[in-house]
């Protein structure tokens, strides 16, 4: 029997029979996806000027790494690297939604980065992106005392490190 699932990381429902492994949505691990009658998603959060400054700092690097993302997705010359590309872009733009509603703003801001035509130049772009993500939100994580915050940075850290072995397998 179906059921309705909730991301309680991006907050966005999901039917079916059983809990996603992972988030359709944001990649967040099964262990945040929960009934939605029961999930609980709170994005009206008290920031500190730390957090605050963090949350932006977020709402940029998803916001650079997006637009990225789609850029390859479009440019690479790999069908499969324009998938994944595809992915990833989806992926980092429910995170830049994510850091849009903690801090409360209208919309999500436009990018303008650039990428590469050579799927392995992507590949390890996407690659240093992701490595300067997983360890910014690890340094985010240990300096906010707000639970839900850091709740949400240690989730990315999980979830920016599976696009970190995804990159790794194909330029091995
Ligand atoms: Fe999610
Ligand atoms: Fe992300």
């Amino acid at each position: 029997m179906v059921k309705l699932w909730r991301c309680v990381i991006c907050g966005d429902p999901y039917v079916g029979e059983n809990p996603p492994q992972n988030c359709p949505f944001c990649g967040a691990h099964i262990q945040y996806i929960k009934e939605a009658k029961t999930a609980e998603v709170e994005f009206n959060v008290e920031l500190t000027a730390k957090d605050r400054a963090n949350a932006e700092h977020a709402l940029k690097v998803e916001v650079s790494n997006a637009t990225f993302y789609f850029c390859a997705a479009d440019e690479t010359d790999d069908a499969e690297g324009k998938l994944l590309f595809k992915a990833l872009g989806k992926i980092e733009a429910e995170h830049a939604a994510i850091w849009r509603k903690i801090l409360r703003l209208p919309s999500v801001p436009k990018g303008d980065d650039k990428c590469y035509k050579e799927n392995r130049k992507n590949l390890e772009e996407s690659h240093a992106r992701e490595e300067r993500a997983i360890a910014f939100y690890r340094k985010a994580a240990s300096e906010s005392d707000n639970m839900r915050i850091r709740q949400i940075f240690d989730a990315l850290v999980e979830i920016e490190s599976d696009h970190l072995f995804l990159s790794e397998e194909r330029l091995r």
